[in-house]
């Protein structure tokens, strides 16, 4: 069956390579194939299913909406499922957490609620120039690409680089306080910094391979910005959503950013972005930034369902907490166990990463993984990190269970084993190999 997509998908397809199964079904933390093989998901959509597949509270609201030809498309013309998403985000998200902010709805994939975020920082300010960080990952169309660090989504004919600069993140100089280097360079009028509109970051760099910003470096980030009027964007839309344990990501330090662009598990695996802004920033003119899809009424239903259904209480952050402990535990774990070969295991709440310092190594355990029935994925400049994004919702048992295979999985690439299936080479390694040929 895969024949199909070979034949006649174009060679930018990326998962399909390293998961080589027809997928039919999903249930919780579970896929199952066409050929009726179960496999447990610790890759959860990079970051849209915190919720589990078909989480069935998400299921029910749609099914019934749909049942009673909910409007489905509508611009962004009011609508009962619109209102109803923005009255349980103010009263569940928002408002217990004294944040006030402005919605909009952009288009519903992540990189479109990046782009707004940084048109508006521009316009508001009037100044052009954006800071991002080192191994930054905001999406693929040309502003927000332009902002994503990894050079092997740049081609130089993109012209995608214009008006940004990349700056250390938070340990990519090991001790040294990067946010210093900001500072300096900001106030430097030699520095060959522009002054930006804004500085944009993730709270932990998923895609550049799992590194925590400290809560102290967010905050010194957040202060030299507001003391040199520049906006601070925060770009939730993998770790949000409660993957590292509290809705935001930021709430542990205590920034009040001035937008926040939050997509991926919004809609619980149906596509919907939102920008957060503060009212002062908010100056668009009326329909001065649009899109046909922006205000997805499907997602309006399933989002404000699992808002419901999990942001009533603390009930699901204490599980998150619970569960990115045994995590921890773990995975530092097998971390000592190869202290020569210099594993380091990095995370917080339920986004994990184990740095095996090598691309080809965490490629094996990947694979090791797949053939055991987990689809786990790596991340990292040269996909040398091994990602650990479950379902927020999976159970202790299966959660436990995909950390033993991943367990034996590395143990086995490490003494050189594969798995028996032949498989094609990851995607970074598929199309260097295409080329050199
Ligand atoms: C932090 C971050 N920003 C932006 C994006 C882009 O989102 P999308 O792929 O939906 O455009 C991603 C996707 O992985 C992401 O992780």
């Amino acid at each position: 069956m895969l024949d199909t997509i070979e034949k006649f998908e174009s060679q930018v397809r990326g998962y399909v390579r390293a998961f080589p199964a027809v997928f039919d079904t999903a249930d919780g933390a579970w896929l199952t194939a066409s050929d009726g093989k179960r496999y447990l998901d610790f890759f959860a959509g990079a970051g849209t299913l915190n919720y589990g597949h078909n989480n069935p509270v998400a299921k029910q609201a749609l099914l019934s909406y749909v049942q009673r030809d909910g409007i489905q498309h509508a611009l962004d013309m009011a609508t009962t499922a619109k209102i109803d998403f923005i009255n349980a985000f103010q009263r569940l998200i928002l408002q217990p957490r004294q944040l006030d902010y402005k919605l909009q709805f952009t288009g519903p994939t992540g990189t479109n609620a990046v782009e707004a975020a940084i048109k508006l920082a521009r316009k508001s300010k009037q100044r052009t120039h954006i800071v991002a960080f080192t191994n930054a990952y905001h999406g693929h169309s040309l502003g927000s690409l332009s902002l994503t660090g990894n050079q092997y989504y740049h081609e130089q004919f993109y012209g995608s680089h214009n008006n940004v600069s990349h700056l250390p993140f938070d340990g990519y100089m090991g001790e040294y306080d990067t946010s210093r280097l900001l500072e300096k360079m900001l106030d430097d009028a030699s520095s060959g910094l522009p002054k930006p509109a804004a500085v944009i970051l993730e709270t932990v760099q998923g895609e550049g391979g799992i590194n925590v910003a400290s809560a102290e470096w967010l905050r010194r980030v957040a202060q030299i910005c507001a003391q040199r009027d520049i906006l601070l964007i925060v770009d939730d839309i993998q770790v949000g959503n409660g993957r590292t344990g509290e809705y935001f990501s930021f709430e542990n330090s205590g920034i009040r950013p001035d937008i926040v662009c939050v997509s991926k598990s919004l809609g619980g695996g149906l596509p919907m972005s939102l920008v957060l802004l503060k009212p002062e920033v908010d100056c668009w003119l009326p329909g001065q930034h649009t899109g046909t899809f922006r205000g997805n009424n499907l997602a309006f239903i399933t989002a404000a369902a699992l808002l419901n259904q999990y942001w009533q209480s603390n009930e699901l952050s204490t599980t998150i907490h619970q569960h990115g402990r045994i995590i921890a535990q773990k995975l530092n774990g097998i971390a000592a166990r190869y202290t020569q070969r210099g594993f380091v295991a990095r995370g917080r709440g339920m986004v994990w990463g184990l740095d095996v310092k090598d691309g080809s190594l965490a490629s094996r355990i990947t694979r090791n993984c797949f053939s055991q029935g987990l689809v786990i994925e790596t991340a990292g400049a040269t996909d040398q990190v091994v990602k650990l994004l479950p379902p927020l919702t999976i159970s202790e048992t299966e959660l436990l269970s995909g950390l033993n295979i991943l367990n034996a999985a590395i143990d086995a690439a490490v003494s050189g084993g594969v798995d028996s299936q032949p498989r094609p080479l990851p995607l970074v390694a598929c199309c260097t190999a295409a080329i050199m040929v």
